[in-house]
Formats: C-alpha cells, sequence, structure tokens
C-alpha cells in the first residue's frame, strides 16, 4: 500500500486498530432522515467523538465547518443516483476523485449490490474507484449493501466481503450477523460493522460488542447513534465498547449516566470515556 494511501487509512483506522465512524450520507436515497433534517446541528456535537465522518459532498459542504472537522477524517460517499422511490441497486459515481481530492478526504465510499439486478454494474463502479483511489491514494470502503431479496446471513455478507475484497477495496462496511467470524475470516481486508436500523441502546451495544469481539474493526453507525435519545451520550458509549473493550451492560450504564448528566446540566466524570483527542489509543 502506497505511503498516501496506509497514512490516510490509518486516520481512520487508529493505532489500536480500531474505529468509531459516524455515518450521516443517508440522504443521498433517502431524502431528509429523522435526525438529519438539520444535519450541521445534528453533526457538530458529535465530531469531537467520531474517528471518522461519512458524509455525502453535499452535506459536507453545506453542514460541517471545515476548521472545526480540521481533525477528523472524511470518508465521502460517492456512489448514488438511486432514491427510495427506484431500483436501489440502480447506482452509479456521484463524485469524481479529482473533486474527493479536493474536499481533502480520507477515504472514499460506494456501494456494491451483489445479487441484484446491477450486480456487475456496481461492482465494476468498485473497480474503477479502486483504479483511481490507487493513483491518488485514497483508500476505498466498499458498502455491501443488501438487495430485498437477499438473506443477510454469513454465507452471503462472506460472499459480498470477499469479492469486494478480491476487486480491491481497502476496507468493507457489512452487516452483523450469526456466523459473523466466518465473515471476518474470509475478508482479507477490515471490516466494519454497519449500525443498520434504529435499535434499542442496550441492543446497538451488544451488536457491536459481538461484532468487536468476532474481528470487526469498528463500526459505521449512524441511525443508532443519531437516532438515539441522547447522541452524544451514545456515540460514547459505543466508543467505550470499541476502544476499551467495555461490556455491553457497562456501556449501557454509561450511556445512562451520560444521559442523566446532560439533562441536569451536569459535566460527566466519567472512567474513562473520552472525546478523540484524548481518548483513542
Ligand atoms: C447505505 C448506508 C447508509 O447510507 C448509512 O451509511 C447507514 O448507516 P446506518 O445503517 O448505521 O444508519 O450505508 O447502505
Amino acid at each position: 500500500m502506497d505511503w498516501g494511501l496506509k497514512n490516510r487509512l490509518s486516520r481512520i483506522i487508529k493505532s489500536d486498530g480500531r474505529t468509531v465512524m459516524l455515518a450521516v450520507d443517508h440522504g443521498y436515497f433517502l431524502g431528509p432522515t429523522t435526525g438529519l433534517e438539520d444535519a450541521g446541528r445534528t453533526i457538530r456535537p458529535l465530531l469531537p467523538y467520531a474517528d471518522a465522518l461519512m458524509p455525502t459532498r453535499g452535506v459536507l459542504r453545506t453542514s460541517v465547518d471545515a476548521s472545526a472537522s480540521a481533525d477528523t477524517p472524511i470518508v465521502l460517499r460517492v456512489s448514488g443516483g438511486n432514491s427510495i422511490l427506484s431500483e436501489l441497486s440502480n447506482e452509479g459515481i456521484t463524485v469524481a476523485m479529482e473533486d474527493a481530492v479536493r474536499l481533502n478526504v480520507s477515504a472514499v465510499a460506494l456501494s456494491i449490490y451483489v445479487g441484484s439486478p446491477n450486480e456487475k454494474k456496481t461492482l465494476l463502479n468498485l473497480t474503477k474507484l479502486v483504479d483511481e483511489g490507487q493513483r491518488y491514494g485514497i483508500p476505498v470502503l466498499a458498502v455491501t449493501a443488501v438487495g430485498k431479496e437477499m438473506a443477510r446471513d454469513a454465507r452471503y455478507l462472506a460472499l459480498c466481503c470477499r469479492i469486494a475484497a478480491e476487486l480491491g477495496a481497502h476496507f468493507v462496511k457489512t452487516y452483523y450477523c450469526e456466523g459473523f467470524e466466518k465473515v471476518v475470516k474470509t475478508c482479507p481486508v477490515p471490516l466494519v460493522m454497519a449500525g443498520g436500523k434504529k435499535l434499542p441502546e442496550l441492543e446497538a451495544l451488544e451488536l457491536t460488542h459481538n461484532a468487536i469481539k468476532r474481528g470487526a474493526a469498528g463500526v459505521d453507525m449512524g441511525r443508532n447513534i443519531f437516532q438515539a435519545d441522547a447522541p452524544v451520550a451514545m456515540i460514547q458509549a459505543v466508543r467505550a465498547v470499541v476502544h476499551e473493550n467495555l461490556s455491553p451492560d457497562k456501556a449501557y450504564d454509561l450511556y445512562k449516566s451520560l444521559k442523566a448528566d446532560k439533562k441536569s446540566g451536569k459535566r460527566s466524570k466519567l472512567r474513562g470515556v473520552t472525546a478523540k483527542s484524548e481518548g483513542a489509543k
């Protein structure tokens, strides 16, 4: 891996081999998702706790302060052209690599739809992006989107992740499943777990814990953070699981204490949980 590419990837996946990425790219096909109606207002308080931010270029340019996010690596969503009203798998590349470089991103991200009517198109999107990423030293994150008719099981996700890695993706975002360790073991690049639909906070922390325990490098979580009752408390609880190996129960206790403190306006003096600048080892 060329020096620049390696350097950019290590901004995202920290020296402990872990990462907490905040996904806020939903609008490119979902429109104004609950919790992201005012993206800037949602993102601002969460930024100090995100190891990386995954926006679209529209949200990056309009809603993320270029100086305030100076030490938050950007993983830019560069695929789209679809919406929830159309065939979701019908995605193309929506950002030129030159613009991604201009935006000083640390990686680019696209979705692949294995087994869908547009499988080949999305896989060739990936290879094109990898070729350009290699040229500019920009890592590529492949997001394994799961087609409606696909079972989100280890066999299918292992297939998607391995194909993404074989085609050159530098890291892959996929869903947690039973037998997740098999998905990790058969994928030669780092895997981050997608948060998926909003769950009760304890469940989301259990999912995070299980994925880390079974070899995930971290999470790329959106709705389970910004749709939580207390998003800043939630991202800190997720960080505690990912970077401090806190158990789900202890992380949930932390979430509740931080949430209560926020309510009472008290500054939390909780063990260990810190913003990325002081926290991630
Ligand atoms: C599409 C995506 C979403 O845009 C987003 O990144 C998902 O994040 P989460 O499921 O954690 O809300 O990846 O496949």
